[in-house]
């Protein structure tokens, strides 16, 4: 695995790179075949979209993108919980992308019949290696408490799990949430996991500067063992890891 810890000003700069990595690879894809992208919930993803959809609403080739999520509220889409509502407003209604290409995860369904039904959809629409779906990219944001998708922390099994995605519940609001497990997350080719803000330096150098209980978050254990790692950081989230001196 190559891991990579990339630190910017602001949003945009960090949008920007993310755009620039999405392009390069996106040109990779032969005639014919689609690039699979899962997206994250969350307020820096968020920002990411709609930079991108500002920035580069003409410069992706977006209808090579097919578009999945890492994870899901137990919500109906038009709730304002939704990841898939999120990323809708944010970039889906923003960019030339086919409805075909996008694949939401059914927040409004029942969940174990949903994570079921959803890693079929994925098997069917991700080309796999080993038998396990490999998505070209993978985003992920970082809870301040080190969760990451929606594996939380004392909930290590989901990551551990056979399965490719999994029936979470947050631990404070006891929210039924849909989630790809660590055999996906860790197939991927590339993952990004975003993070902005003051809220995430703590966890951020806990996560990559391993200090105590480090072992303990699933944020820890995302190491696509056949891919990148990127993290994608503003500089107040880097401001307590030791990678930033
Ligand atoms: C979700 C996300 C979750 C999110 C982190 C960071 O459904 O909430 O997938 O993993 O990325 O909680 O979110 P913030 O950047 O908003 O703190």
């Amino acid at each position: 695995m190559e891991k990579s810890i990339n630190i910017f000003e602001n949003i945009d700069d960090l949008s920007t790179f993310f755009a620039r990595q999405l392009i390069k690879r996106i040109q990779n894809i032969p005639e014919g075949q689609f690039f699979s992208m899962a997206l994250s919930g969350g307020s820096t993803p968020k920002a990411v979209f709609q930079s991108l959809a500002l920035n580069f609403g003409n410069q992706i080739a977006w209808g090579k993108i097919r578009i999945f999520w890492g994870d899901e509220r137990c919500v109906a889409p038009e709730n304002k919980e939704s990841n898939y509502r999120m990323a809708k407003e944010s970039l889906l209604d923003q960019v030339p992308i086919p409805v075909n290409n996008i694949f939401r995860i059914k927040g409004e369904a029942n969940p174990s019949y949903e994570a079921d039904r959803y890693a079929k959809v994925v098997s069917q629409h991700v080309s796999s290696q080993n038998n396990i779906p490999q998505f070209d990219f993978m985003m992920l944001g970082l809870g301040d408490d080190g969760h990451t998708a929606s594996i939380f922390p004392g909930n290590l099994r989901l990551f551990s799990s056979d399965k490719l995605f999994e029936v979470a519940e947050h631990p404070q609001t006891k929210q039924k949430r849909i989630t790809a497990t660590g055999k996906l997350i860790n197939q991927a080719l590339t993952v990004a996991f975003l993070a902005s803000g003051d809220s995430k330096s703590v966890m951020v150098s806990t996560v990559l500067d391993r200090k105590k209980e480090w072992e303990k978050l699933p944020a820890s254990l995302v190491h696509p063992k056949n891919g990148e790692l990127f993290w994608l950081l503003d500089e107040k989230a880097a401001s307590k890891t030791q990678k930033f001196r």
